[in-house]
């Protein structure tokens, strides 16, 4: 029976998550205990590093620590969910997925690795 509710369970999660991505190119992974290296980076390197560099449009969002604390400074939860004016990225808000997914990395305190 356990087994059963396990295999429903990991269904309707990958339901919900097909349901959320419209496209391939989306990293909509729900991750339980997510970390900056092998989930959190690559969507920031993927989705915002390209305009948030070193050189770039502040603030820097290139690596971990650079995220880490653009991410408690405020604004990074606001711009992505875009309860704070222009949505990040700019028109092409990520899957609620990811946002979650951010919001659990910060939650459980910015696991690196
Ligand atoms: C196409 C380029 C581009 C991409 C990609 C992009 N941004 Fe931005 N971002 C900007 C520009 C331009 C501004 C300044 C103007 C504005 O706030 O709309 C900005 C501003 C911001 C700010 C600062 C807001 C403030 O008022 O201080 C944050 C935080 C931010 N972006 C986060 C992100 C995050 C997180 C991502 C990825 C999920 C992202 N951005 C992706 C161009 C981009």
């Amino acid at each position: 029976m356990k087994k059963v509710n396990i295999f429903l369970m990991f269904f309707s999660v990958l339901f919900m998550v097909s349901c959320e991505s419209n496209s391939t190119q989306d990293i909509s992974v729900v991750v339980a205990n997510p970390t900056y290296v092998s989930n959190i980076g690559p969507i920031f390197n993927t989705k915002c590093a390209g305009c948030h560099s070193s050189n770039g449009q502040n603030p820097a969002l290139n690596n971990y620590e650079n995220v880490k604390s653009a991410y408690i400074n405020g604004k990074v939860l606001c711009k992505i969910e875009g309860s704070c004016g222009s949505i990040m990225p700019p028109g092409a808000k990520l899957p609620q997925a990811t946002i979650d997914m951010i919001k659990a990395w910060a939650v459980n305190g910015y696991v690196n690795q």
